[in-house]
């Protein structure tokens, strides 16, 4: 035998032997190392960046603010810097003379204050759709008000994008007019890919009929994955509400948090993000917000490149070093059981009202205001949904309108083809009954359905006048609230 064989024989061995001291480098660490290979994984991954986004203002929407306040201290945990992320929500919680505890938001019912430390780049009426893609795409010239931060990403960055609110097919709420459509979300995805200024990015989205907001829309290819709380149809569900167990502290009126938010952030709370995927993060989540496919529970989606998912969550959140230890292994025992209830999104508000009615002394102002509020509510739901039934009918007739306005169409396609043509009709609707509002929402579908059976914007336009034939002069008025599209 020649040496060159002994050579070709050996090489399987020789390369065996290299590959283990590599394995053994990169996942066998001796704590001693831990610190070293820390800087070597940062270098390794860019930098990390992040766009938090509550969606929503008002006390009785107390809880999409403190989501967003409990990721920021996630990613804090995680060794993320206050220059790289980047925090939208409207700011009128923690100081709202409705909170309980002044200064100090919480995000469950014996948690800790995730308030503090919260950098607040765009807040009050500076939280709005131009400033989001604007930070997004990192173009400073474009934001208007705010702290100027941007995401100011190179090609070798990860990028994590947060969104908590309320939604409807279609579109996402914020505390400002217009609200956020889902194809001007995706054109902004497509031109940041375009740009060449990420490596990956990961969307974790809540809100009631998430998935319509990638559904048939998110290509793949752009090293995007995303996952939402709910599917295209179905509600997403506020948790640690007044009456559910486990339930707030008895001084609060409202609820504390999402359901799919609290599961994948009580998630990162505990474990080394370093052991757990992207992946079996999003089953852990899916099996908690699911509820065990109770009512009061929903199906969260996946979407875009779905091989991200084999990245670690410490990839885009970093880790808390306290979690060292405490490394993921694939059981749920190691969280909070799924609560006996949650609140369907839109009924939240609802459910404020109401135990702020019931709580207030007999007689007092405050029992005349939330009773008001909970009636004027009630009132602008009857009101949008019997206007929505009418404008159906004028088009299609009594037989055909809800066959219209309820079709769904199948998974895989866009809620409407013609965007442009949702907001016209949008706009319609609004200028003749009044703001959608928060639960407006909700009728998108149903507007988008008339759309895509060729109905003109004459014929929509002289629907909604027949529909209300007088102009709403309410607080929700299109006058004082403007478009929502
Ligand atoms: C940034 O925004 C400004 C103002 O909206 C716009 O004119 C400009 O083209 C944008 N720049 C890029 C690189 O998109
Ligand atoms: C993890 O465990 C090791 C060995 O028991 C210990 O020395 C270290 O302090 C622990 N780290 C943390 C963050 O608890």
């Amino acid at each position: 035998m020649n040496r060159y064989a002994i050579l070709l024989l050996l090489a399987p061995l020789i390369v065996a032997v290299v590959h283990a001291r590599v394995t053994a480098n990169d996942f066998i660490r001796l704590p001693s190392e831990k610190h070293d290979s820390v800087a070597v994984d940062d270098d390794s991954v860019g930098t990390r960046w992040a766009v938090l986004l509550a969606g929503s203002n008002g006390y009785w929407n107390y809880r999409h603010q403190a989501d967003v306040c409990h990721a920021y201290q996630i990613l804090k945990k995680g060794g993320i810097k206050d220059e790289n992320i980047v925090v939208f929500m409207y700011d009128d919680i923690a100081n709202n003379e409705e909170n309980p505890r002044p200064g100090v938001i919480i995000n469950s019912p014996d948690g800790d204050d995730v308030y503090h430390g919260v950098p607040k780049d765009y807040t009050g009426e500076d939280v709005t759709v131009d400033n989001f893609f604007a930070v997004l795409l990192g173009n400073k010239s474009a934001v208007k008000g705010g702290s100027g931060k941007v995401v100011n990403s190179g090609p070798n960055d990860h990028i994590f994008v947060y969104y908590t609110d309320h939604g409807g097919p279609g579109v996402l709420g914020m505390p400002t007019n217009p609200y956020m459509y889902a194809n001007d979300l995706i054109e902004v995805l497509k031109k940041k890919h375009a740009s060449g200024t990420y490596k990956s990015l990961v969307f974790y989205l809540e809100a009631c009929e998430s998935g319509s907001i990638f559904e048939g829309l998110l290509p793949e290819g752009l090293n995007i994955y995303a996952t939402t709380a709910s599917g295209p149809n179905e509600n997403s569900w506020g948790t640690y509400c007044p009456g559910d167990y486990p339930s707030p502290p008895a001084e609060y009126d409202t609820c504390l948090g999402d359901l799919y938010s609290v599961a994948w952030m009580e998630d990162c709370d505990v474990h080394n993000l370093r052991t757990e995927t992207i992946r079996e993060q999003y089953h852990l989540v899916k099996e908690r917000t699911s509820n065990g496919n109770a009512y009061y529970g929903s199906h969260v989606m996946q979407y875009g490149d779905l091989q991200l998912s084999k990245d670690e969550v410490y990839m885009y959140l970093g880790t808390n070093p306290a979690n060292d230890n405490f490394t993921f292994v694939d059981s749920s025992n190691s969280l909070r059981s799924s609560p006996s209830k949650a609140v369907n999104q839109r009924d939240a508000d609802l459910l404020h009202f109401w135990h702020k009615y019931r709580k207030a002394p007999e007689g007092s102002a405050r029992k005349m205001e939330s009773g008001k509020q909970f009636a004027e509510a009630m009132a602008h739901r009857m009101h949008i949904d019997s206007s929505i039934k009418l404008v159906g009918k004028v088009l299609f007739g009594l037989q055909k309108s809800d066959e219209v306005l309820n079709a769904l169409r199948p998974a895989g396609q866009p809620l409407v083809d013609d965007w442009d043509c949702l907001k016209t009709f949008v706009r319609s609707f609004e200028t003749h009954c009044g703001s959608l509002s928060q639960y407006g929402m909700k009728h998108m579908r149903s507007i988008g359905n008339l759309c895509n059976a060729g109905i003109t914007t004459q014929q929509m336009l002289e629907a909604s006048s027949q529909a209300c034939p007088t102009f709403p002069s309410n607080s929700w008025s299109s006058l004082n609230n403007g478009f929502s599209s």
